[in-house]
């Protein structure tokens, strides 16, 4: 299976050792992110799966303040009679109607990483600056330039890994493991879609009740193939050997020791098994002042954002590399286009800026810096200060 090749040109920066985050906690040796880890990260990504799947009424609501996926009592009826609709499983081609599909040939990848020359954004001037060319010649061409501007890039959107998974056409009934499922949206997914038998795990049991709370609303034949249980990326509650997929959506960010992850995702795969592991990494075009700011907030690891450590950690867990796909900045692209959210968050990040008492004399400091990292998460990734990259591993 080919996805995209060039692995580990998502971005590169050197590591930092890891100060611990506002509002998290440790389990075990692990440092988990604080009582808002469900829903940090990836609210772009979230979003953009949500109307994804609204798109194919798989019955997944919207929050009205916050863009973010939920799935409320309200439509937790709707959500029955659609899985109902949705048994036996979806055919592949609902998948394949979201995004722009797997691979890129009519667009250059790799927009963001600039082919690991760190200093190339600087560099892209190619002639001195003309007054002529500036006050002139550019005005006549603007506007064409700014309706070109206007047509998309056909982003992929986070569909992609569903996508992934579909590749690997596993048998309905294989087992797979969703390692922090958070309130356990995509260990629904597997199951619906295709007919795994899906342990969610997570460290945080506010996201195992609601990921419990979920699973009962859902038709018997999909929540017969779904349990949920505390775990974490380190200790995987399963035997040797039992799994034949680890399937891990932002989480390892969060993760003190990726190598430790991954080769625990290595005992628990039968021989031939596979990871599908996503999440942001830090990319070049992120300062470093940035990056701390952002990762103590958001309670990330910030070693574990670096895709250096990330290939080390890989290379020396036992499991090989199928692919790695670098997604750059196209889920925030993605849901920009359709929902506008990636404005949303600029606009809320402009008012969290320029009126800060206001937000923290409301809601509190704490609420403050998270909401004020989140505005910036989902501006950082769709600029490309963070990269999204997803790794297809087997363990032979
Ligand atoms: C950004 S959320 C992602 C949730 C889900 N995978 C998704 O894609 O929507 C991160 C999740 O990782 C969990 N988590 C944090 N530290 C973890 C660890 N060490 N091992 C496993 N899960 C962890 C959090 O509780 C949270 O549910």
């Amino acid at each position: 299976m080919h996805l995209v090749g060039r692995a580990g040109q998502v971005g590169q920066r050197g590591g930092r050792g890891g100060g611990r985050g506002v509002g998290e906690v440790l389990v075990g040796d692990e440092r988990v992110a604080g009582p808002r880890a469900g829903l940090l990260h990836q609210s772009t990504p979230r979003v953009a799966l949500a109307v994804a799947e609204r798109r194919h009424d798989v019955g997944h609501a919207l929050d009205d303040r916050r863009g973010r996926e939920v799935v409320t009592p309200a439509v937790a009826g709707q959500q029955q009679a659609a899985l109902a609709q949705l048994v036996p499983l979806l055919p592949p081609q609902v998948l394949e109607e979201g995004g722009a599909g797997l691979r890129r040939a009519d667009v250059e990848e790799h927009p963001a990483s600039h082919g690991g020359d760190p200093t190339a954004w600087r560099q892209t001037r190619s002639v001195p600056w003309d007054p002529g060319f500036f006050h002139d010649s550019y005005p006549r061409l603007e506007a064409a330039f700014g309706a070109r501007l206007d047509e998309s890039l056909a982003p992929r959107d986070p569909s992609v890994l569903l996508q992934v998974v579909r590749e690997l056409d596993l048998r309905p009934d294989s087992r797979a493991v969703d390692v922090g499922c958070g309130e356990g949206a995509y260990a629904v997914r597997l199951a619906t879609h295709f007919g795994l038998r899906v342990l969610g795990i997570d460290p945080v049991q506010r996201h195992l009740d609601l990921a419990r709370a979920a699973r009962r609303d859902l038709v018997p034949d999909i929540a017969s193939r779904l349990a949920f249980e505390r775990g974490t990326a380190t200790r995987v509650p399963v035997a040797d050997a039992s799994l034949d997929l680890v399937w891990c959506r932002d989480v390892m960010l969060h993760v003190e020791h990726p190598r430790e992850a991954y080769a625990e995702f290595a005992r628990v795969l039968r021989r031939g098994g596979h990871v599908v592991a996503h999440q942001a990494v830090t990319t070049d075009l992120l300062a470093e002042e940035e990056a701390d700011w952002l990762f103590d907030v958001m309670g990330v690891v910030p070693s574990s954002a670096d895709p250096r450590v990330l290939d080390e950690g890989i290379a020396g867990s036992g499991l090989e590399v199928v692919d790695t796909l670098d997604l750059a900045g196209e889920w925030g692209e993605w849901s920009q286009e359709q929902e506008g959210a990636v404005g949303r968050a600029l606009l809320h990040l402009a008012r969290l800026l320029r009126a800060p008492e206001r937000y923290r004399a409301e809601f509190g400091d704490a609420a403050y810096d998270v909401m004020l990292g989140e505005c910036r998460w989902q501006v950082y990734v769709t600029m490309g200060k963070l990269g999204g990259r997803l790794d297809v591993l087997r363990r032979p």
